[in-house]
């Protein structure tokens, strides 16, 4: 069964075509190449032995959208391609919807044009915002949305809600709200790869382990956590990557389905550079900080609804999390180099 992938190459996106591969689907990737490497290709080939399509272009290109539907049988969507890094979206707020909601309307487009209503969209966590208590649940009204990378997510589930609902019995289309993910395959061969300075928690340490950088900034220890510092879902990308397949389920059962992808449970800032230290083997130098601006106290996801009707939940503990990313930060101490594989 032929899975069309947009935005393959990144990193939960490539993580998923491993898990794809794996259960027996074709991945077929879209990419632009903005924020991932063609390198990403090959490493997926060295885990799975298949090496998926790749179309590299832009899913706000119609034309392109159609050639690909037009020449593969195409049963689902899983649609990552997107702008993720929440404060440059505050700097540069029109390409985040552009390229987060118009992209999305387009991909949606097309696929009508080919009645391909099968669709899973990589919304997040934020869209519950500011005002919430903890653990979110999926029936909680969203908005409240402190940036607008997070109202592009808002936004496009809207969208997608609406469209849902003018062909109620076409349409399947999965809605899946992540955490914090982090890790990488437990090879080494692929994980994330921010470019410039990492704007998230488990990068920033990783570059900090590996000696990059001479400590990481602890945002603020005075929150109303055990420990004072931000409590957040931390989830591995492996787990994740297989909640997608798990959501596969969901396929030809018309309607929204919306899932909270997280643990469960939350984990401070100290309590992650713990695990890190454990997983590295020596102290991580840290310095506490001011708060950073939009950050809250703790968030983490009621997992329930997932396990319920996908059988999905997470395997893996922050131990787990950490001894990835520190394998894949030392086999990969520059990220992925295209034309050296
Ligand atoms: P990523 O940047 O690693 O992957 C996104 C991929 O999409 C990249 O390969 C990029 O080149 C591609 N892309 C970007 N714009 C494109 C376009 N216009 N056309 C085609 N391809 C395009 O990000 P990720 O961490 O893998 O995140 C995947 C999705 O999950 C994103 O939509 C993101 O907003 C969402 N998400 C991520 C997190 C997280 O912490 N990583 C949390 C919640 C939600
Ligand atoms: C961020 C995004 C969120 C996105 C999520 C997915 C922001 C404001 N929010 O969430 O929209 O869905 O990533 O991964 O960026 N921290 C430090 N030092 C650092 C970096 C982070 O102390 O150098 C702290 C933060 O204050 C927070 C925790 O670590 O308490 C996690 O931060 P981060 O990894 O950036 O994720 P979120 O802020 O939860």
């Amino acid at each position: 069964m032929n899975i069309l992938v947009t935005g393959g190459l990144g990193y939960i996106g490539s993580h998923t075509c491993v898990k794809l591969i794996e259960a027996g689907y074709t991945p077929i990737i879209i990419d632009n190449l903005y924020n991932s490497k063609k390198a990403v290709l090959e490493r997926i080939a060295q885990i799975t032995g298949k090496c998926p399509q790749l179309y590299i272009g832009d899913v706000r290109d119609k034309k392109l959208l159609t050639t690909i539907f037009s020449n593969n049988e195409i049963s689902a969507v899983i649609h990552f391609a997107g702008l993720k890094a929440v404060g440059e979206s505050v700097t540069i707020p029109l390409a985040y919807y552009d390229t987060n909601v118009y992209g999305s309307l387009c991909l949606a487009e097309v696929m009508q044009k080919h009645k391909v209503y099968n669709l899973i969209f990589s919304s997040s966590a934020t869209v519950y915002g500011e005002k919430n208590p903890t653990p979110y649940i999926e029936t909680f009204q969203t908005g409240n949305i402190t940036s607008p990378y997070g109202w592009s997510k808002f936004m496009t589930e809207q969208c997608y809600i609406d469209l849902q609902h003018s062909e109620p019995n076409q349409w399947s289309i999965s809605l899946l709200r992540y955490f914090n993910p982090v890790g990488a395959h437990p090879s080494g061969l692929i994980g994330e790869d921010p470019q410039g300075t990492p704007n998230n928690l488990m990068p920033y340490i990783s570059q900090v382990a590996i000696g990059k950088r001479p400590f990481v900034s602890v945002y603020g220890d005075d929150y109303a956590t055990p420990d004072g510092t931000g409590v957040r879902d931390y989830i591995h990308v492996d787990d994740l990557a297989e909640g997608h397949v798990a959501t596969l389920q969901m396929i030809n059962r018309a309607g929204i389905h919306c899932y909270n992808l997280g643990s469960g449970s939350g984990n401070s800032v100290l309590e992650v550079i713990a695990a890190y230290e454990n997983a590295c083997g020596h102290p991580i130098p840290y310095k506490i900080m001011p708060r950073r601006a939009g950050d809250i106290d703790a968030f983490w996801a009621d997992a329930s609804k997932a396990k319920k009707e996908l059988g999905w939940q997470t395997r893996q503990t922050l131990a787990d999390m950490a001894r990835d990313s520190w394998n894949w930060q030392i086999k990969n101490p520059n990220g992925y180099i295209d034309g050296k594989e």
